[in-house]
């Protein structure tokens, strides 16, 4: 078993490969003068299985062909099973038809991922669970939440309350604020589907005072923490910490959520940290990743 990074993943997978003292491979990854995507597994030796790290992070569509080029590569070289790690699955907030016209995107993807035969996927925080049914191999969707426990769970108070963004976030965040012994409360948010524009018009419960920790599955634009802390501070709240599986690094994105009064955003390196903020906090997927691998090596 061998551990082979594409080049989203380079640290994560380092630090997988060390929690499970497996040898780490990163292919050469380079662009021919016509600007196509050149790949290269370095390992002359590579046993029957492969682990391939990769997160789908921007440039998105680059990440994907070098990830099927990566798997590609492996196969020919002889590697039978072939497990993807990929942590932020991209594509997967068009899990939908919303508009008459449009593709449903995600399910394209997962079809190009598979396009080398591979035995199980692992990925994190699902922004939908249907999109399991996406793939034909299984998928072990795992969650930062036990992170963001342990971290919170040092930091609570009795002024602490866990508040939902959204109607999506809605059974996440309660089953979070029952795993620390807090109250949880609902934001009313929409989005419009054509410009992207986030809006919010309530809340669950009173939050004056509070210290409230903002559970959400990804911060792309940031938009949806913009709008839910300007709501909150409009109520007298106290604190607001964003808790976020994903951050995609949206360029201005970090920078907006601070300007809107968020005190800190906890993260996980699902995506490299592309920013750097002394308000940013993020945390490691690599302890549960390799806890959910080590069932391949025994
Ligand atoms: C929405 O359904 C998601 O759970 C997130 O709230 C959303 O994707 C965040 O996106 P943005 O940062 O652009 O508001």
């Amino acid at each position: 078993m061998v551990i082979i990074s594409g080049s989203a993943s380079r640290n994560l997978a380092k630090r997988i490969a060390e929690a499970l003292s497996l040898p780490l491979g990163n292919p050469e990854i380079s662009k021919f003068s016509n600007d196509e995507l050149r790949v290269r597994i370095t390992e002359s030796k590579t046993g029957h299985a492969a682990i391939v790290v990769q997160s789908l992070s921007a440039p998105v569509d680059s990440h994907i062909l070098e990830f099927n080029f990566i798997c590609d590569a492996l196969h020919r070289m002889g590697v039978t099973d072939i497990y993807p790690v990929i942590p932020w699955l991209a594509y997967s907030k068009q899990d939908k038809v919303f508009r008459p016209g449009e593709p449903l995107s995600v399910k394209v993807v997962a079809k190009i991922l598979q396009v080398v035969p591979m035995k199980r996927l692992y990925t994190f925080d699902l922004h939908n669970t249907a999109i399991l049914g996406f793939f034909d191999i299984p998928v072990t969707n795992l969650t930062a939440r036990p992170l963001f426990v342990e971290y919170f769970r040092k930091r609570i108070s009795r002024q602490t309350v866990v508040v939902a963004p959204d109607a999506g976030a809605i059974k996440i965040s309660t089953l979070f604020a029952q795993e620390l012994g807090v109250p949880a409360a609902y934001i009313d948010k929409k989005r419009d589907l054509v410009t992207g524009e986030v809006s919010v018009s309530g809340l669950s419960r009173k939050v004056k005072d509070a210290e409230v920790i903002l559970l959400d599955d990804m911060i792309v634009t940031g938009g949806t923490i913009r709008e839910t802390a300007k709501f909150l501070k409009t109520r007298g709240v106290g604190t607001i910490t964003v808790a976020a599986t994903h951050h995609l690094y949206v360029p201005g994105a970090q920078e907006a959520i601070e300007a809107s009064g968020v005190d800190h955003v906890v993260v996980t390196d699902t995506v490299e940290p592309a920013v750097k903020s002394d308000k940013l906090h993020v945390l490691s997927v690599s302890g549960i990743i390799a806890e959910a691998l080590s069932e391949l090596l025994n």
